[in-house]
């Protein structure tokens, strides 16, 4: 059911910084795109954009096989699954592709078929547990101060984890924040990505000290 309700309201895109994925959106090409809040047939689809974070974090692990070959990856807040599927494409151990939202683990598992990977999901809230995997990706999860602070206590505790985070600039990236990261890549989003972006032109990738 899930399923037709989000293929019926997105199309298939690679105009973004993962060409090589295909992905179902949310692009200005679909109806749903000038809806407003009361018109969607589901809860807000964070899952139908590739948001700028999340299009970091992808191109880092496309370009940089070693981050996840033969490792086990949690991709948290995974929206659309691209983290996840990048990883699945380069060869991780196994994959976990993580969302609070139902609809997004629905999305994400008709984006990984359609990249021919299959990613294990779940919908249980991760942040502040226990969690058992090699690298742990954030993609453009710092938009809230407050979700951010608990977010971000529980990543600085989870040691010998790689945690990797995509992040276009929000405001709740601090500098404090920041400086418990390495800056590891900046890339130019293309220019649809900056219309669904609402003005950011680049996005980054760092890495927690940990
Ligand atoms: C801005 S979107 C980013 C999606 C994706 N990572 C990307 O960059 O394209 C944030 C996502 O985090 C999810 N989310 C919010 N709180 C969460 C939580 N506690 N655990 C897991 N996912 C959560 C939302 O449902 C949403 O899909």
């Amino acid at each position: 059911m899930s399923r037709a309700v989000i293929l019926r309201h997105t199309v298939t895109s690679r105009a973004h910084l993962t060409p090589e994925l295909a992905l179902r959106l949310i692009t200005p090409a679909c109806p749903l795109w000038r809806a407003g809040g009361d018109q969607l047939p589901f809860p807000d689809p964070y899952w139908g954009f590739y948001w700028p974070g999340g299009q970091a974090t992808a191109r880092y692990i496309l370009d940089n096989p070693g981050m996840a070959k033969n490792r086990r990856i949690l991709d948290v807040g995974c929206g659309c699954g691209a983290g996840a599927i990048a990883a699945a494409k380069m060869k991780a151990e196994s994959v976990l592709a993580n969302d609070i939202d139902p609809f997004a683990l629905t999305a994400t598992n008709i984006n990984a078929s359609l990249n021919a990977v299959s990613v294990a999901t779940t919908s249980a809230n991760l942040i502040g547990t226990r969690v058992d995997c090699d690298t742990l990706l954030v993609g453009d999860m710092f938009y809230d101060e407050q979700f951010a602070e608990t977010l971000f206590e529980w990543l600085l505790g989870l040691k010998g984890v790689t945690v990797l985070i995509g992040d276009p600039g929000r405001h709740a990236l601090t500098a404090r924040r920041r400086a418990a990261l390495t800056l590891l890549a900046r890339y130019t989003l293309p220019p649809d990505s900056c219309l669904e972006n609402r003005g950011f032109l680049d996005t980054t990738l760092w890495k927690l000290n940990n």
